[in-house]
């Protein structure tokens, strides 16, 4: 599913880009480029993230933990 239409970033890509150390919001999009147009995906990214996650309340700049997500089961169902 695509989150960010300026730039053509999927959730895969998001997911991959905190698969490969990316630690916050702000830090996912500067490795995707989601964001970096017109800014509206950021809730969407953000939704992405608190989705893989399994977190609430993810901030721009606040770190996220690194969990082992990739392996876990989502908590919600993920369109
Ligand atoms: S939709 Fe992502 S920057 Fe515009």
């Amino acid at each position: 599913m695509i989150v960010c239409h300026c730039e053509v970033v999927s959730d895969r890509d998001i997911r991959k880009a905190v698969d490969d150390g990316a630690c916050t919001l702000a830090q996912t999009c500067r490795a995707t480029r989601a964001g970096t147009g017109c800014g509206a995906c950021v809730f969407g990214v953000r939704a992405v993230l608190e989705t893989y996650t399994r977190q609430d309340h993810i901030t721009l700049h606040e770190p996220f933990e690194e969990t082992d997500a990739a392996t876990q089961p989502p908590r919600r169902r993920v369109a």
